[in-house]
């Protein structure tokens, strides 16, 4: 096994991606494993000394951002095989993530949560993350700070401290089903001492993949993926085989793509459970999309009809998909409104970026007005993050003459071979 590289020269070395439109998109892809679920699974894997198999992995540039995250802290992380990645943690890791890699990465914060249960102490920079307003860590706090950790920040490090006897079981209410909290949460409770009960919990799939991966590692819960996560806490937890559950925003964003582009495709192992009501919402705006045996199957005849759309913790609408929505409304039918509940309003910043395209977009707070128009222009955009840099390259499919989205390298933070797997499917885009 060889520890992991540095970031620099595989993944998110920047450039750009071209794209024009072209002819109706037609084939099948197959899906990445969910983003949101392999980072906090790899946070996990500190709570158990010896070797971890992960299946279904993506090769993006936030997976090699947590690798080197446990590298750094003394454990060995490898790719034996396309999709597998082994982590091979020691008796004694260090407890410490550092600021240089926690910046490049927000989702690096859930390793407090592990760390302070199993070493009973952990130190880790306050996160950076996606530019897009604040995000703070008060619930993460809160939450650990109830099974009896002490938290400090101390020159932009926050120290946490389990009690002599380490963590024990409490009831959480979070005030906010925040994802990193609840994920936060569980994993320390699996190894504090008695029964912890997690209420307002974050229902999303991911947070049932990381407690099915945990129990497979030997914890006690019940309930993740309800409001209601009941954990009783155990002595040890060992490394297991685990494959991961299939990325929906990434499925998301194919769909959006045929949206707007019109064509025929199936998502090959995708998860029409986890889609619903975003699979519903596009049905209304006119695409015809269906389960089937191999995943999930989507028409469009690339007229689409606007539709209202409020962002939600899941069920609800991801705010992931957001960016994805607007981008096709504003080639639809109509005039949209977009409702943001989940983060501050700097949510909405590609529109700017869209608004070069000529998308007519007016925003307000926490809500975006969207007069749709048959074709965008082409022209030179930024991505600012993740999801809003493969909105554009969508918007892209749908405007006249080439867009160029630059600073790709977000989009290599969560999109495995994003360019290819759209040539794959008949588009004009390449990476430049
Ligand atoms: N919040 C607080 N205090 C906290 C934690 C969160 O006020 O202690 C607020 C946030 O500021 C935000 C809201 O609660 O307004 C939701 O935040 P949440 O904690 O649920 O989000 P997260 O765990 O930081 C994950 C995903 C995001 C996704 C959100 C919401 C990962 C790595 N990230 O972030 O995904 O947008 O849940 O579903 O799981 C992405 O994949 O591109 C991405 C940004």
């Amino acid at each position: 096994m060889v520890a992991a590289e540095t970031t620099a020269g595989r993944l998110g070395t920047g450039g750009s991606i071209l794209v024009r439109p072209g002819g109706p998109l037609s084939g099948a892809v197959t899906l990445q494993g969910a983003k949101n679920s392999v980072l906090k699974l790899l946070a996990a894997t500190t709570l158990a000394e010896g070797t971890t198999t992960l299946r279904n992995v993506p090769a993006i540039s936030d997976v090699e951002s947590m690798g080197d995250l446990l590298v750094a802290m003394g454990a060995e992380v490898g790719r034996p095989a396309e999709g597998t990645l082994v982590v091979r943690t020691p008796a004694d890791l260090v407890p410490e993530a550092p600021y240089e890699l926690v910046e490049r990465m927000r989702a690096s914060i859930v390793v407090l949560g592990p760390l302070v249960a199993r070493y009973g102490q952990a130190r880790v920079s306050l996160p950076g993350g996606d530019d897009f307003g604040s995000r703070p860590i008060d619930l993460h706090v809160r939450a650990l700070e109830h099974l009896g950790a002490s938290i400090s920040l101390v020159h932009g490090v926050v120290e946490a401290r389990a009690p002599r006897g380490g963590l024990r079981g409490a009831g959480i209410v979070l005030e906010f089903p925040s994802v990193g909290a609840t994920e936060n949460a569980l994993m320390a409770a699996v190894l504090a001492r008695g029964t912890t009960v997690i209420d307002n919990a974050a229902r999303e799939p991911e947070i049932a993949d990381l407690a099915a991966f945990l129990n497979r590692m030997g914890a006690r819960i019940v309930g993740a993926g309800s409001s209601t996560i009941q954990v009783e806490g155990v002595e040890e937890l060992s490394p297991v085989e685990h494959s991961l559950i299939p990325d929906r925003i990434e499925a998301a964003t194919f769909l959006a793509a045929v949206g707007v582009n019109g064509g025929e495709i199936t998502l090959l192992g995708a998860r029409a459970d986890h889609m619903d009501l975003v699979t519903h919402k596009l049905g209304q705006m006119g695409m015809r999309i269906s389960p089937c045996s191999e995943g999930l199957w989507a028409y469009s005849s690339g007229k689409l009809r606007s539709v209202d759309i409020s962002t939600l913790p899941y069920p609800g609408v991801a705010t992931d998909y957001k960016p994805l929505l607007v981008a096709m409304l504003a080639v639809a039918d109509g005039v949209g409104i977009v409702t943001e509940n989940i983060f501050s309003s700097g949510r909405f910043r590609y529109v700017d970026e869209l608004g070069r395209m000529g998308a007519q977009i007016r925003t307000e707070g926490h809500h975006a007005v969207i007069r749709g128009r048959e074709r965008l222009q082409g022209a030179p955009v930024r991505a600012h993050d993740i999801r809003a840099g493969a909105a554009l390259v969508v918007a892209g499919l749908r405007a006249e003459g080439e867009t160029e989205v630059t600073e790709a390298h977000h989009i290599d933070r969560g999109y495995e071979r994003f360019v290819d797997k759209l040539r794959g499917l008949g588009a004009d885009v390449e990476r430049k």
